[in-house]
């Protein structure tokens, strides 16, 4: 899957001032409920261990992505590029922030939680989003086009059958003025809140509060953001 590709292009995309405000929202549910000890699930280029980390939380991520590793690591954050299954230690509190969970396809979703309360103290917490149907079908999908002096990015996002297919294409210009082209695609899937309840509720989880987030939009809700907690 296109998750390295997506490392190249992802400051690229305009989407800072989400992502802040998202972080924003994840961290007022830290200091509200006092937790420390976190592993982000997915964690990106560590934007939310640096905002714990200015707040004297301790984190460590994990991604599947080796180069969104090495830039958190670049960062002095401990971050390793391993699957949630080979991570041994125990930890307070997961997150899984900014569509994480909507990249684990339906049939693997309900292990993956299993495997998050493996690595919860028992009470620990596990905070989310997920794209509603409606982010999906208005925010996420179309194309866009970036231009810039050294690159060429071209984005195009199909949904259909409840999955957002993401083709990426990537140029950049080389010393002697040609170009390097890239292409590879991201597939995220819509689950449906009924179906994530359930899979919580055999993961071991009780879900404590699903929030209504206008991340993209003041129309209508383009996320949801689960806190639950192993029972
Ligand atoms: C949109 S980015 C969000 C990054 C970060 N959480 C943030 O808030 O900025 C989604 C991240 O999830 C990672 N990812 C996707 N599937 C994953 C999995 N099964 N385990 C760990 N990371 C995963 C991707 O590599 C990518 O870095």
């Amino acid at each position: 899957m296109g998750l390295e590709l997506y490392s190249k292009v992802e400051e690229y995309l305009g989407l800072e001032d989400e992502v802040k405000e998202l972080h924003s929202y994840f961290l007022s549910i830290v200091f509200k409920k006092q937790l420390d000890d976190i592993i982000d699930i997915g964690c990106g280029q560590g934007a939310f261990m640096m905002h714990l980390r200015a707040n004297e939380v301790s984190a460590y991520g994990i991604d599947l992505s080796v180069e969104q590793v090495k830039i958190c690591q670049a960062h002095g954050l401990r971050a390793d590029a391993i699957a949630l299954n080979e991570v041994e230690d125990k930890f307070s509190c997961a997150t899984a922030i900014f569509d994480v969970i909507n990249y684990i396809p339906k049939t693997s979703l309900e292990d993956f939680f299993k495997d998050t309360a493996n690595i919860l103290k028992d009470n620990g917490y596990f905070i989310f989003d997920v794209n509603s149907l409606f982010g999906f079908e208005e925010i996420a999908q179309g194309s866009l086009n970036i231009k810039l002096d050294d690159k060429f990015i071209g984005i195009d996002a199909f949904f259909e059958d409840n999955e957002l297919k993401t083709d990426i294409t990537y140029f950049e210009k080389t010393k002697n003025n040609l170009y390097i082209k890239e292409e590879d695609s991201i597939t995220q899937y819509y689950h449906e809140s009924k179906s994530l309840n359930l899979m919580l509720k055999n993961a071991g989880f009780i879900v404590e509060d699903v929030t209504n987030f206008n991340l993209h939009t003041d129309d209508e809700a383009d996320k949801l953001i689960f806190i639950c907690k192993k029972s």
